[in-house]
């Protein structure tokens, strides 16, 4: 069985990948510890777009895990002298590292490195429009620990801007994959340009999304990945597609789940009282993450 190296898509994962990744990911969320089960290796965390949940959860991940760990400050490196990707990405190979994290504004750019880095390993931790494998793990684990071992039949609801999101492109094929029906609710400017492989069903309407949903996921309108966003006025979206307390005692099941990979913009795609609300998994969601990599790590480095 060839070992996981290259985790820059959903696809580059096989379901015996996914199935130790989710054994390994319960462990760690009930605090089984492997302390110093990295200890010796180098793993160096490269973004190049902001964040917050995910680099953190994976600096929390591997310091906890014993290895070295290095987070290059993009406001302090030599990007800003002009170094290209692919210099700053081998000068952190020559010393050494292990294991590269990985997040670029551009779509695709990290497939460059997939053949320039042999045997080493790589994560694809967010590129620009296309791809979130280590999310959409996240979320699925966060499913499966709320509402048990089958996905399948499950109906999942992704709400919002689908078409410059990256967690919802890898949501779908993973959760579509292990059998979930997808539907996607957003108005025509958020949906994507292609029809979506894995999606089930589209609509306009939140109220007609909820109604049989048992999980609902929320996106936020990704600003800085829309060129005319300006035009997009965020009242006018929040009026029809803002899950409030209203919404979700009318038209969704009691036990629906709602998630969100964060961050939340309150008032906008999701209302204080349902972010904090008995139905709300993003601190869930949040903790699973930091297991999630430590999985990813443990499995790849391993
Ligand atoms: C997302 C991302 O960066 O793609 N957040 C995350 O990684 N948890 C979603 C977003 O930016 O809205």
């Amino acid at each position: 069985m060839e070992k996981l190296n290259k985790l820059l898509r959903v696809d580059d994962l096989s379901d015996r990948d996914l199935v130790n990744i989710t054994d390994l990911s319960f462990e760690y969320m009930r605090e089984k510890v492997s302390e110093g089960v990295l200890k010796g290796k180098v793993v160096a965390n490269l973004f190049f777009e902001n964040s917050t949940r995910t680099l953190l959860a994976f600096e929390i991940a591997e310091k906890s895990l014993g290895a070295v760990s290095v987070t290059l400050n993009m406001a302090t490196s030599s990007v800003n002298k002009g170094e290209t990707f692919v210099d700053t990405v081998a000068t952190l190979e020559a010393m050494g590292a292990d294991l590269l994290v990985i997040r670029t504004k551009d779509s695709g750019l990290i497939d460059l490195m997939e053949d320039k880095t042999g045997d080493r390993c790589l994560i694809n931790a967010g590129d620009g429009v296309r791809e979130h494998p280590t999310q959409a793990i996240t979320d699925y684990c966060t499913i499966r620990h709320l509402r048990g071992e089958n996905i399948t039949g499950l109906n999942v609801v992704i709400c919002g801007d689908v078409r410059h999101s990256r967690v919802a492109k890898s949501n779908i094929r993973l959760l579509s994959k292990c059998g979930a029906n997808i539907t996607v609710v957003a108005p025509e400017y958020f949906l994507p340009e292609k029809p979506l492989k894995g999606v089930s069903f589209v609509t306009h309407s939140l109220e007609e999304g909820l109604r049989n949903a048992d999980v609902v996921m929320l996106l936020r309108i990704q600003k800085e990945r829309i060129s005319e966003s300006s035009a997009i006025s965020e009242n006018g979206y929040s009026a029809l597609y803002m899950l409030n307390e209203e919404k979700l005692a009318t038209f969704a099941k009691k036990d629906v789940v709602v998630m969100h990979p964060g961050p939340i913009n309150r008032g906008v795609e999701i209302s204080g009282g349902v972010a904090d609300g008995a139905n709300s998994a993003i601190l869930t969601q949040v903790r699973m993450g930091v297991a999630v990599r430590k999985a990813i790590l443990h499995y790849m480095l391993v």
